[in-house]
């Protein structure tokens, strides 16, 4: 059955192709018992692409990426391409990908699952229920701003990174976190470090001005200095609904908010760009977690928040909620039936591979379907 919503499948390196396998099945069982279908095509990014053409991403993939309505990206990187140069290492496909596509908003949500609550190195007490959404500034600040590198003079080695953000910049990413926040607990925490960096108190007061505008009355908006927002992700990760922070921050705080639910094997994220006149958007999902190439191969990856990273696909790039929630449910119910991966297994669980969650994530989709 031809088509008309096409998706690109990047699986990388490591663990990223076995959870995309698992992708693939779900999207088989789709077209079979939903009677909906994608035009599926695959390439090569990071280290599987640097193996064959010495680059992370090729402009022919980058075209395909270009031009899909999605992409669901796996993970790449592995110690094997620890010493490539810097413009060719796996991450450099990423980041491409990020910045050409121009996918500015990153939204990952750290929700933690019922039957995962003794994960979490914190209290059960102060994570469950837990669902916060982070939404992390992704084509700017020091992952791009320029000048950048060795500037050394008179002998004197120095090396510069750059933070750099424009106005619109920061709009745009703070009118997605306010957007979101409307559908979720109307309160959005902005997190900088306006006590000491420029860039940051040009953020703070830029999303002051849209909060006063009017456009934004039924949002509670809260500053929050990025070191005390670590610190009150491990204290009291209830307090937040939405978190909008510029790219670094992002990356960092994503991690503290990944680990208190206790299972990064269960995070997926969205990586979003703007509205064009078509009402269309390009977009980009992953996994939070990285390649894991300690376990890649062996049929032991958690494919969780790569499945989960579809389901946001479905929903965010084509708007079939029904089939993102049936995904969903599918893997809570795979897990509160004791299907557990090594990495959240748990007393009294029967411990499974990959592909074995895999089989019971699509048993349990038959049921939800039946
Ligand atoms: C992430 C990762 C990336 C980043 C790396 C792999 C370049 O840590 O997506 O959080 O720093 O953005
Ligand atoms: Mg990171």
């Amino acid at each position: 059955m031809a088509s008309n919503k096409t998706i690109l499948m990047l699986p990388g390196d490591g663990i990223g192709p076995e959870a995309c396998n698992q992708v693939r099945r779900i999207i088989d069982w789709m077209a079979k018992r939903r009677s909906v279908s994608f035009d599926v095509k695959e390439g090569l990014v990071g280290g599987a692409c640097y193996d064959v053409h010495k680059e992370a991403v090729t402009d022919e993939t980058m075209a395909d990426a270009m031009s899909a309505d999605a992409v669901l990206f796996g993970a790449v990187g592995g110690p094997q391409y620890d010493n490539v140069e810097r413009h060719a290492r796996p991450e450099a496909g990423l980041l491409r990908l990020r910045k050409d596509m121009d996918l500015f908003a990153n939204l990952r949500p750290a929700v933690t699952f019922d039957a995962l609550l003794d994960a979490s190195t914190l209290k059960p007490e102060v994570i469950s229920g837990l669902d916060i959404m982070i939404v992390r500034e992704l084509t700017s600040g020091v992952y791009f701003g320029e000048p950048r590198g060795m500037q050394t003079y008179e002998g004197v080695e120095r090396c510069v990174d750059t933070q750099a953000y424009t106005r619109a910049e920061i709009e745009r990413v703070t009118a997605v976190a306010f957007d979101l926040a409307r559908k979720r607990g109307k309160k959005v925490h902005s997190s900088e470090k306006s006590n000491v960096m420029e860039t940051g108190l040009f953020w703070k007061n830029i999303v002051t001005e849209m909060h006063q505008s009017g456009d934004y009355d039924d949002i509670e908006l809260h500053h929050i200095l990025a070191d005390n927002c670590a610190m009150q992700l491990v204290k009291n990760p209830k307090q937040f609904d939405v978190i909008v922070t510029d790219n670094l921050f992002g990356d960092l705080l994503s991690d503290a908010a990944a680990m208190a639910t206790g299972s990064l094997g269960m995070l997926p994220s969205a990586s979003l760009g703007g509205i064009d006149e078509n009402g269309n958007r390009k977009a980009l999902y992953e996994p939070v977690h990285g390649s894991a190439p300690d376990i890649a191969g062996k049929d032991l990856a958690n494919p969780s928040a790569t499945m989960l990273s579809f389901a946001m696909l479905l929903r965010y790039s084509f708007d079939l909620q029904e089939d993102a929630n049936m995904i969903e449910q599918a893997i809570q119910n795979a897990m509160t039936s004791g299907k557990r991966t090594g990495d959240i297994m748990a007393d009294g669980c029967e411990q499974v591979g990959c592909s074995g969650f895999g089989d019971a994530v699509l048993a349990e989709l038959d049921k939800l379907a039946a």
